[in-house]
Protein backbone atom coordinates (compact mmCIF):
# COMPACT_ATOMS: atom_id res chain seq x y z
CA UNK A 1 0.00 0.00 0.00
CA UNK A 2 2.70 2.57 0.80
CA UNK A 3 5.47 1.56 -1.08
CA UNK A 4 8.20 4.43 -1.77
CA UNK A 5 9.17 3.26 -5.30
CA UNK A 6 6.09 2.27 -7.02
CA UNK A 7 4.47 5.51 -6.80
CA UNK A 8 7.01 7.49 -8.57
CA UNK A 9 7.27 4.67 -10.71
CA UNK A 10 3.47 4.46 -11.21
CA UNK A 11 2.38 8.13 -10.98
CA UNK A 12 5.25 8.91 -13.73
CA UNK A 13 3.34 5.84 -16.17
CA UNK A 14 -0.64 7.11 -15.52
CA UNK A 15 0.40 10.56 -16.27
CA UNK A 16 2.97 10.14 -18.97
CA UNK A 17 -0.25 9.49 -21.36
CA UNK A 18 -2.36 11.75 -19.54
CA UNK A 19 -0.07 14.77 -20.55
CA UNK A 20 0.33 13.23 -24.43
CA UNK A 21 -3.51 14.12 -24.72
CA UNK A 22 -4.11 16.58 -27.32
CA UNK A 23 -4.44 19.97 -25.91
CA UNK A 24 -8.06 21.95 -27.05
CA UNK A 25 -6.90 25.33 -29.21
CA UNK A 26 -6.86 27.92 -26.35
CA UNK A 27 -10.21 29.75 -26.46
CA UNK A 28 -8.54 32.54 -24.22
CA UNK A 29 -10.25 31.82 -20.48
CA UNK A 30 -12.24 34.67 -19.55
CA UNK A 31 -11.06 34.34 -16.05
CA UNK A 32 -8.52 32.05 -14.44
CA UNK A 33 -9.73 29.65 -13.39
CA UNK A 34 -11.30 28.44 -10.11
CA UNK A 35 -8.11 27.78 -7.39
CA UNK A 36 -7.14 24.56 -6.19
CA UNK A 37 -6.28 23.58 -2.30
CA UNK A 38 -5.20 20.09 -2.04
CA UNK A 39 -4.60 18.50 1.19
CA UNK A 40 -3.00 14.91 2.09
CA UNK A 41 -3.38 12.14 3.56
CA UNK A 42 -2.03 10.53 6.89
CA UNK A 43 1.49 9.68 6.12
CA UNK A 44 1.63 11.64 3.27
CA UNK A 45 3.71 14.77 2.43
CA UNK A 46 3.36 18.05 0.47
CA UNK A 47 6.58 17.39 -1.85
CA UNK A 48 5.63 13.96 -1.92
CA UNK A 49 6.25 13.09 -5.61
CA UNK A 50 2.83 11.18 -6.56
CA UNK A 51 0.88 14.88 -5.63
CA UNK A 52 3.42 16.87 -7.01
CA UNK A 53 2.26 14.88 -10.29
CA UNK A 54 -1.17 15.21 -9.30
CA UNK A 55 -1.14 19.40 -9.07
CA UNK A 56 1.09 19.31 -12.43
CA UNK A 57 -1.55 17.26 -13.92
CA UNK A 58 -4.17 19.46 -12.86
CA UNK A 59 -2.37 22.52 -14.64
CA UNK A 60 -2.03 21.12 -17.81
CA UNK A 61 -5.70 19.82 -17.80
CA UNK A 62 -7.46 21.60 -20.41
CA UNK A 63 -10.01 23.80 -19.04
CA UNK A 64 -8.08 24.69 -16.06
CA UNK A 65 -5.12 25.78 -17.69
CA UNK A 66 -3.24 28.45 -15.63
CA UNK A 67 -4.62 27.29 -12.40
CA UNK A 68 -3.58 28.09 -9.18
CA UNK A 69 -3.25 25.14 -6.85
CA UNK A 70 -1.80 24.78 -3.38
CA UNK A 71 -0.86 21.71 -1.21
CA UNK A 72 -1.31 22.30 2.25
CA UNK A 73 1.74 21.85 3.92
CA UNK A 74 1.71 21.92 7.88
CA UNK A 75 5.63 21.61 8.43
CA UNK A 76 8.23 23.61 7.25
CA UNK A 77 9.86 20.68 5.18
CA UNK A 78 8.70 17.30 3.74
CA UNK A 79 9.35 15.00 6.84
CA UNK A 80 7.93 17.92 9.62
CA UNK A 81 4.83 18.11 7.23
CA UNK A 82 4.61 14.41 7.31
CA UNK A 83 4.69 13.83 11.41
CA UNK A 84 2.18 16.52 11.36
CA UNK A 85 -0.36 14.18 9.44
CA UNK A 86 0.22 11.82 12.81
CA UNK A 87 0.75 14.09 15.29
CA UNK A 88 -0.80 17.56 16.66
CA UNK A 89 -3.86 18.93 17.17
CA UNK A 90 -6.91 18.88 13.88
CA UNK A 91 -8.24 21.91 15.19
CA UNK A 92 -4.88 23.92 15.13
CA UNK A 93 -3.81 22.52 12.09
CA UNK A 94 -7.65 23.67 10.79
CA UNK A 95 -6.94 27.34 12.09
CA UNK A 96 -3.35 27.35 10.01
CA UNK A 97 -4.38 26.07 7.21
CA UNK A 98 -6.92 28.85 6.83
CA UNK A 99 -4.33 31.62 7.87
CA UNK A 100 -1.76 29.89 5.22
CA UNK A 101 -4.49 30.19 2.66
CA UNK A 102 -5.18 33.53 3.76
CA UNK A 103 -1.96 34.83 2.96
CA UNK A 104 -1.97 33.55 -0.61
CA UNK A 105 -3.04 36.08 -2.93
CA UNK A 106 -3.70 33.54 -5.54
CA UNK A 107 -6.74 32.59 -3.54
CA UNK A 108 -8.22 35.86 -1.53
CA UNK A 109 -6.81 38.77 -3.68
CA UNK A 110 -9.90 39.39 -5.71
CA UNK A 111 -7.93 40.89 -8.51
CA UNK A 112 -5.99 37.25 -9.27
CA UNK A 113 -8.85 35.46 -8.51
CA UNK A 114 -11.95 37.47 -9.41
CA UNK A 115 -14.36 34.10 -9.10
CA UNK A 116 -13.94 35.07 -5.06
CA UNK A 117 -13.85 31.11 -5.04
CA UNK A 118 -11.46 27.99 -4.60
CA UNK A 119 -12.00 24.69 -5.02
CA UNK A 120 -10.97 21.80 -2.67
CA UNK A 121 -9.68 18.32 -2.77
CA UNK A 122 -8.79 15.83 0.53
CA UNK A 123 -7.37 12.62 0.29
CA UNK A 124 -7.96 10.19 3.20
CA UNK A 125 -8.00 12.44 6.56
CA UNK A 126 -6.98 15.50 4.43
CA UNK A 127 -10.99 15.54 3.79
CA UNK A 128 -12.33 15.33 6.66
CA UNK A 129 -9.99 18.17 7.20
CA UNK A 130 -11.35 20.60 4.43
CA UNK A 131 -14.37 20.08 5.64
CA UNK A 132 -13.41 21.85 8.89
CA UNK A 133 -11.91 24.35 6.47
CA UNK A 134 -15.25 25.11 4.73
CA UNK A 135 -17.22 25.17 7.99
CA UNK A 136 -15.27 26.49 10.05
CA UNK A 137 -13.97 29.55 8.17
CA UNK A 138 -16.10 30.50 6.02
CA UNK A 139 -14.94 33.37 3.61
CA UNK A 140 -10.94 33.18 3.93
CA UNK A 141 -9.26 36.29 3.76
CA UNK A 142 -12.31 38.44 3.89
CA UNK A 143 -11.78 42.01 5.40
CA UNK A 144 -12.09 45.43 4.05
CA UNK A 145 -10.38 45.32 1.13
CA UNK A 146 -11.70 41.60 -0.05
CA UNK A 147 -14.74 40.14 -0.28
CA UNK A 148 -12.23 36.49 0.74
CA UNK A 149 -12.57 33.09 -1.13
CA UNK A 150 -15.25 31.05 -0.10
CA UNK A 151 -14.59 27.11 -0.78
CA UNK A 152 -17.32 26.19 -3.85
CA UNK A 153 -16.67 22.47 -4.47
CA UNK A 154 -15.25 20.37 -2.13
CA UNK A 155 -14.07 16.26 -3.37
CA UNK A 156 -13.24 13.98 -0.68
CA UNK A 157 -11.41 10.92 -1.55
CA UNK A 158 -11.59 7.82 0.76
CA UNK A 159 -12.25 9.97 3.91
CA UNK A 160 -13.37 9.10 7.44
CA UNK A 161 -16.53 11.75 7.48
CA UNK A 162 -18.02 9.12 10.02
CA UNK A 163 -14.58 8.80 11.43
CA UNK A 164 -12.43 5.21 11.76
CA UNK A 165 -13.54 2.32 14.58
CA UNK A 166 -10.27 0.75 13.99
CA UNK A 167 -6.65 2.65 13.89
CA UNK A 168 -5.05 2.73 10.16
CA UNK A 169 -2.66 -0.54 10.02
CA UNK A 170 0.82 0.82 9.24
CA UNK A 171 3.05 0.46 6.19
CA UNK A 172 4.86 -2.97 6.04
CA UNK A 173 7.91 -1.27 5.90
CA UNK A 174 7.15 0.71 8.65
CA UNK A 175 10.14 1.24 11.24
CA UNK A 176 9.65 0.76 15.12
CA UNK A 177 10.41 4.44 15.01
CA UNK A 178 8.22 5.51 12.22
CA UNK A 179 5.29 7.79 13.27
CA UNK A 180 3.12 5.47 12.10
CA UNK A 181 4.69 2.92 14.72
CA UNK A 182 4.78 5.58 17.27
CA UNK A 183 1.29 6.80 16.94
CA UNK A 184 -0.26 3.13 17.51
CA UNK A 185 2.28 2.92 20.57
CA UNK A 186 1.10 6.20 21.87
CA UNK A 187 -2.57 5.09 22.04
CA UNK A 188 -1.52 1.66 23.18
CA UNK A 189 -0.29 3.47 26.43
CA UNK A 190 -2.44 6.34 26.82
CA UNK A 191 -5.87 5.29 24.85
CA UNK A 192 -7.52 7.06 22.08
CA UNK A 193 -10.26 8.64 23.88
CA UNK A 194 -7.77 10.68 26.97
CA UNK A 195 -7.24 14.49 26.32
CA UNK A 196 -3.91 13.98 25.66
CA UNK A 197 -4.44 11.55 22.67
CA UNK A 198 -7.38 14.22 21.60
CA UNK A 199 -5.23 17.06 21.49
CA UNK A 200 -2.07 15.58 20.30
CA UNK A 201 -3.09 12.34 17.75
CA UNK A 202 -4.63 13.30 14.61
CA UNK A 203 -6.16 9.76 13.94
CA UNK A 204 -7.91 10.16 17.83
CA UNK A 205 -9.33 12.98 16.36
CA UNK A 206 -11.63 11.36 14.24
CA UNK A 207 -11.92 8.22 15.76
CA UNK A 208 -15.47 7.59 16.57
CA UNK A 209 -16.57 3.64 17.68
CA UNK A 210 -20.41 3.51 17.78
CA UNK A 211 -20.09 0.95 20.92
CA UNK A 212 -18.25 3.59 22.66
CA UNK A 213 -20.51 6.77 21.60
CA UNK A 214 -20.69 8.82 24.97
CA UNK A 215 -16.90 8.39 25.48
CA UNK A 216 -16.39 10.13 21.71
CA UNK A 217 -19.23 12.26 22.70
CA UNK A 218 -17.75 13.55 26.03
CA UNK A 219 -14.03 13.61 24.66
CA UNK A 220 -14.01 14.31 20.94
CA UNK A 221 -13.55 17.83 20.07
CA UNK A 222 -12.89 17.22 16.49
CA UNK A 223 -14.81 15.05 14.07
CA UNK A 224 -17.94 15.79 16.93
CA UNK A 225 -17.60 19.13 16.55
CA UNK A 226 -17.46 19.33 12.89
CA UNK A 227 -20.32 16.74 12.27
CA UNK A 228 -22.24 19.09 14.49
CA UNK A 229 -22.98 15.92 16.82
CA UNK A 230 -23.50 16.65 21.16
CA UNK A 231 -24.07 15.20 24.11
CA UNK A 232 -27.76 13.99 24.06
CA UNK A 233 -27.86 12.77 20.47
CA UNK A 234 -30.30 10.27 19.30
CA UNK A 235 -27.27 7.78 19.29
CA UNK A 236 -26.26 8.13 22.80
CA UNK A 237 -27.22 6.57 25.56
CA UNK A 238 -30.63 7.05 27.49
CA UNK A 239 -28.70 8.58 30.52
CA UNK A 240 -27.06 10.97 28.19
CA UNK A 241 -30.29 11.71 26.62
CA UNK A 242 -31.95 12.90 29.40
CA UNK A 243 -28.97 14.62 30.38
CA UNK A 244 -29.01 17.36 27.33
CA UNK A 245 -29.82 20.57 27.64
CA UNK A 246 -32.78 21.32 24.75
CA UNK A 247 -33.71 24.70 23.32
CA UNK A 248 -37.54 25.88 22.72
CA UNK A 249 -37.57 23.30 20.04
CA UNK A 250 -36.21 20.35 21.52
CA UNK A 251 -33.11 20.13 19.75
CA UNK A 252 -30.20 19.11 21.50
CA UNK A 253 -28.61 23.13 22.32
CA UNK A 254 -24.89 23.83 20.94
CA UNK A 255 -25.04 22.57 17.57
CA UNK A 256 -23.27 25.15 15.43
CA UNK A 257 -25.74 26.94 12.39
CA UNK A 258 -22.46 28.35 10.96
CA UNK A 259 -21.16 24.95 10.56
CA UNK A 260 -24.40 24.09 8.65
CA UNK A 261 -24.67 27.13 6.30
CA UNK A 262 -21.19 27.32 5.41
CA UNK A 263 -20.86 23.11 4.21
CA UNK A 264 -24.69 23.84 2.76
CA UNK A 265 -23.52 26.33 0.62
CA UNK A 266 -21.03 24.41 -1.26
CA UNK A 267 -21.82 24.01 -4.89
CA UNK A 268 -20.85 20.34 -4.77
CA UNK A 269 -19.66 18.08 -2.27
CA UNK A 270 -18.44 15.14 -4.24
CA UNK A 271 -17.77 11.70 -1.97
CA UNK A 272 -15.50 8.91 -3.74
CA UNK A 273 -14.92 5.41 -2.06
CA UNK A 274 -12.73 2.38 -2.74
CA UNK A 275 -14.48 -0.24 -3.50
CA UNK A 276 -12.07 -2.74 -1.72
CA UNK A 277 -10.78 -0.49 1.11
CA UNK A 278 -9.38 -1.99 3.71
CA UNK A 279 -7.93 0.93 5.76
CA UNK A 280 -10.34 2.94 6.60
CA UNK A 281 -12.29 0.88 9.09
CA UNK A 282 -15.73 1.39 8.32
CA UNK A 283 -15.10 2.31 4.63
CA UNK A 284 -18.54 3.36 4.58
CA UNK A 285 -17.10 6.72 6.16
CA UNK A 286 -16.14 7.89 2.98
CA UNK A 287 -19.75 7.93 1.61
CA UNK A 288 -20.13 9.55 4.99
CA UNK A 289 -22.40 6.75 6.65
CA UNK A 290 -21.92 3.77 8.80
CA UNK A 291 -22.64 -0.16 8.09
CA UNK A 292 -26.22 -0.77 8.63
CA UNK A 293 -26.62 -2.80 12.00
CA UNK A 294 -29.76 -4.65 10.20
CA UNK A 295 -27.18 -5.80 7.52
CA UNK A 296 -27.20 -9.53 7.03
CA UNK A 297 -23.29 -10.23 5.74
CA UNK A 298 -21.00 -12.16 7.20
CA UNK A 299 -18.47 -9.42 6.13
CA UNK A 300 -16.03 -9.23 8.90
CA UNK A 301 -16.37 -6.24 11.55
CA UNK A 302 -13.40 -4.91 13.42
CA UNK A 303 -11.94 -6.23 15.12
CA UNK A 304 -10.98 -8.90 12.42
CA UNK A 305 -9.28 -7.60 9.57
CA UNK A 306 -11.19 -6.38 6.71
CA UNK A 307 -12.47 -8.11 3.40
CA UNK A 308 -11.35 -6.77 0.15
CA UNK A 309 -14.91 -6.38 -1.29
CA UNK A 310 -17.23 -7.11 0.98
CA UNK A 311 -19.05 -3.95 1.80
CA UNK A 312 -21.55 -4.40 4.04
CA UNK A 313 -24.74 -2.82 3.47
CA UNK A 314 -24.58 0.98 4.26
CA UNK A 315 -27.37 2.18 6.93
CA UNK A 316 -29.28 4.66 4.19
CA UNK A 317 -29.02 8.52 4.90
CA UNK A 318 -32.35 8.64 6.17
CA UNK A 319 -31.88 6.52 9.26
CA UNK A 320 -28.68 8.47 9.92
CA UNK A 321 -29.09 11.36 12.33
CA UNK A 322 -26.62 13.14 11.13
CA UNK A 323 -28.37 13.53 7.85
CA UNK A 324 -32.28 13.09 9.32
CA UNK A 325 -31.66 15.97 11.47
CA UNK A 326 -29.47 17.64 8.92
CA UNK A 327 -26.72 18.82 11.55
CA UNK A 328 -24.29 19.86 9.05
CA UNK A 329 -26.71 20.41 6.36
CA UNK A 330 -25.67 17.37 4.41
CA UNK A 331 -29.35 16.87 3.66
CA UNK A 332 -29.75 20.29 2.50
CA UNK A 333 -27.01 20.02 -0.18
CA UNK A 334 -28.11 16.41 -0.78
CA UNK A 335 -32.33 17.82 -1.37
CA UNK A 336 -30.56 20.60 -3.40
CA UNK A 337 -28.96 17.48 -5.51
CA UNK A 338 -25.18 19.01 -5.13
CA UNK A 339 -23.97 15.69 -2.52
CA UNK A 340 -22.68 12.52 -5.59
CA UNK A 341 -21.19 9.52 -3.96
CA UNK A 342 -18.77 7.81 -6.07
CA UNK A 343 -16.79 4.72 -6.12
CA UNK A 344 -13.11 4.31 -7.51
CA UNK A 345 -12.20 0.69 -7.88
CA UNK A 346 -9.45 -0.48 -6.15
CA UNK A 347 -7.92 -0.35 -2.35
CA UNK A 348 -7.51 2.71 -0.51
CA UNK A 349 -5.38 5.65 -1.74
CA UNK A 350 -4.48 3.62 -4.90
CA UNK A 351 -5.90 5.83 -7.72
CA UNK A 352 -6.50 4.73 -11.03
CA UNK A 353 -6.36 6.56 -14.24
CA UNK A 354 -9.91 6.36 -14.84
CA UNK A 355 -10.10 7.55 -11.08
CA UNK A 356 -8.20 10.34 -11.29
CA UNK A 357 -10.14 11.43 -14.58
CA UNK A 358 -13.45 11.47 -12.63
CA UNK A 359 -12.04 13.44 -9.52
CA UNK A 360 -10.58 15.74 -12.00
CA UNK A 361 -13.44 16.32 -14.21
CA UNK A 362 -14.86 17.75 -10.93
CA UNK A 363 -13.34 20.74 -10.89
CA UNK A 364 -13.57 21.45 -15.04
CA UNK A 365 -16.92 23.34 -16.44
CA UNK A 366 -19.52 25.08 -14.63
CA UNK A 367 -22.57 24.40 -12.12
CA UNK A 368 -24.28 21.56 -14.28
CA UNK A 369 -21.82 19.72 -16.19
CA UNK A 370 -22.07 17.33 -13.24
CA UNK A 371 -24.38 15.10 -12.72
CA UNK A 372 -24.89 15.80 -9.24
CA UNK A 373 -27.48 13.82 -7.05
CA UNK A 374 -26.82 10.50 -4.89
CA UNK A 375 -26.19 7.66 -7.87
CA UNK A 376 -23.01 5.87 -7.89
CA UNK A 377 -20.58 5.90 -10.75
CA UNK A 378 -18.53 2.85 -10.72
CA UNK A 379 -15.15 3.48 -12.42
CA UNK A 380 -13.73 0.10 -13.78
CA UNK A 381 -10.30 -0.10 -14.04
CA UNK A 382 -8.38 -2.28 -16.27
CA UNK A 383 -6.57 -5.36 -14.65
CA UNK A 384 -3.22 -4.22 -14.21
CA UNK A 385 -3.42 -0.75 -15.24
CA UNK A 386 -0.79 1.94 -13.75
CA UNK A 387 -2.43 3.11 -10.63
CA UNK A 388 -1.15 6.28 -8.25
CA UNK A 389 -0.45 5.09 -5.06
CA UNK A 390 -0.85 7.94 -2.40
CA UNK A 391 -0.15 7.12 1.44
CA UNK A 392 -3.28 6.89 3.34
C1 LIG B 1 -19.64 28.47 15.46
O1 LIG B 1 -18.48 28.44 14.64
C2 LIG B 1 -17.98 29.73 14.33
C3 LIG B 1 -16.89 29.54 13.31
O2 LIG B 1 -15.92 28.65 13.74
C4 LIG B 1 -17.50 30.36 15.62
O3 LIG B 1 -17.01 31.65 15.35
C5 LIG B 1 -18.65 30.45 16.60
O4 LIG B 1 -18.21 30.93 17.83
C6 LIG B 1 -19.30 29.08 16.79
N1 LIG B 1 -20.53 29.23 17.53
C7 LIG B 1 -20.85 28.44 18.53
C8 LIG B 1 -22.18 28.69 19.16
O5 LIG B 1 -20.12 27.56 18.95
C1 LIG C 1 -33.50 -2.42 11.32
O1 LIG C 1 -34.58 -3.27 11.47
C2 LIG C 1 -35.58 -2.79 12.35
C3 LIG C 1 -36.62 -3.88 12.51
O2 LIG C 1 -37.02 -4.37 11.25
C4 LIG C 1 -36.18 -1.50 11.79
O3 LIG C 1 -37.15 -1.00 12.64
C5 LIG C 1 -35.07 -0.49 11.62
O4 LIG C 1 -35.56 0.67 11.01
C6 LIG C 1 -33.94 -1.06 10.78
N1 LIG C 1 -32.83 -0.16 10.81
C7 LIG C 1 -32.15 0.16 9.74
C8 LIG C 1 -31.05 1.07 9.96
O5 LIG C 1 -32.41 -0.26 8.62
Amino acid sequence: MLDLVRPIVAAALVFSSVAALPTFAPSAPASRPVPIVIWHGLGDRYDAPGLVSLKQDLEETPGLEGVFVHIVQLGDDGSSDQRATFFGSANEHVSRACAQLADLPDIVDPVLNPSAHFDALGFSQGGQLLRAVVERCGAIGKGVASPGARMRRLVTVGSQHMGISSLPPCPPDSGPLSPCKLMHLSLVRSGIYTPWAQHNVIPAQYYRDPKRIDEYLAGNDFLRDINNERVGDEQASEEEREGAVRDWRGEVEGRNATYKDNLASLDKLVLFRFSDDMTVVPPHSAHFTLPSPNDTSTCPLPPLPPDPGCYAAPLPWSELPLYKDDYVGLRTLDERRSVSKRVCEGVHMEIGRECWKAIRRVFVGGRGRDQGGAEEVWHREEEDAPKLVLQV
